[in-house]
């Protein structure tokens, strides 16, 4: 059995496109345009490859992108400051502070200062607890994307077995709460989880998000499984030449594709679609204040 691909790179361009629609239909009708401050300290050029891509796609969807880059040693003073700012500015509907933040400073303080109507991450303190009591929220983008993919793909997700493996605040925990909140029966794996094959082949819904290349195996897979990859690893690639790396998951695509029902490429999947999707909360947010 091969798998179908589920196309997010596809999917995100027709999310974009609506997105693009109703932000024409928001300016014309209301006078306003979503705007979206990304701010970035220091120059971790993963992170500056990012911001450049959220930029672009913003500006593309026809909102207003800020762009602040702080210098690394930015205080936390300062940083809150700039928050602030952001926070009382009419002209932004949406603030991402690109993690991970240089070490000294604060996280979850500099998150939890964030306006949580306009935390289109969806990791203020608030917006946590209203998408754990089901209520209504800012989404993380990446679990946002990744839900949207299995309802286009499978339909109607209640009662199907899922396992979400990674525990994490950005992508696991949420994605549990997602799945949850669509009434699958949802189990959190993670390191610890023993007999790790046996709990992900019960599973009609896999998604990886644990960081570690190629980890999910085909023997793990129940047959006709929908596995969503979140995983984005660079491992060398000898085979590209000298010094070359490539980008794979956190399942080991060319197993699991000879087993699963469907499943999603890296690149090509869950990736696209969390850029997407921050454009859609940042459209949300403007329209839950303009709307
Ligand atoms: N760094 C990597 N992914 C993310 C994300 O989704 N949001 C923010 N703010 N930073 C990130």
């Amino acid at each position: 059995m091969t798998a179908t691909l589920i196309d997010g790179k596809a999917f995100a361009a027709s999310v974009r496109e609506r997105v693009a629609t109703h932000v024409a239909r928001i300016k014309e009708a209301q006078g306003v345009t979503p705007g979206l401050a990304v701010v970035l300290v220091g120059d971790d050029p993963a992170s500056e490859v990012y911001v450049r891509s959220k930029g672009k796609q913003t500006v593309e969807v026809g909102m207003h992108s800020y762009e602040h880059k702080l210098p690394a040693d930015t205080s936390e003073a300062d940083l809150l400051a700039l928050i602030e700012q952001l926070n009382s500015d009419k002209a932004v509907h949406g603030i991402l502070v690109q993690l991970p933040l240089p070490k000294h400073l604060n996280e979850s303080l500099v998150i939890n200062a964030i306006d949580p109507a306009k935390d289109v991450d969806g990791f203020h303190i608030s917006n946590v607890g209203l998408l754990g009591t089901g209520q209504k929220s800012m989404v993380p983008c990446t679990p946002l994307g990744c839900l949207m993919m299995l309802r286009d793909h499978l339909g109607e997700l209640s009662g199907k077995t899922a396992v979400v493996i990674g525990r994490s605040n950005i992508v696991g925990k949420p994605m549990a709460q997602l799945l949850l909140g669509d009434s699958c029966t949802v189990t959190i794996a993670h390191s610890r989880t023993k007999d790790l094959a046996e709990v992900v082949k019960r599973a009609d819904i896999v998604v990886a998000a644990v960081g570690r290349p190629n980890f999910v195996q085909g023997g793990w897979i129940k047959p006709g499984a929908t596995v969503i990859d979140v995983g984005i690893n660079r491992i060398p690639a000898p085979e590209k030449g000298e010094g070359k790396t490539r980008l794979v998951g956190d399942v080991d695509f060319e197993a699991v594709k000879e087993v699963a029902g469907a499943i999603t490429p890296v690149p090509g999947g869950v990736g696209p679609m969390t850029i997407a999707c921050l454009l859609a909360n940042t459209l949300t947010a403007c329209c839950r204040k303009h709307g």
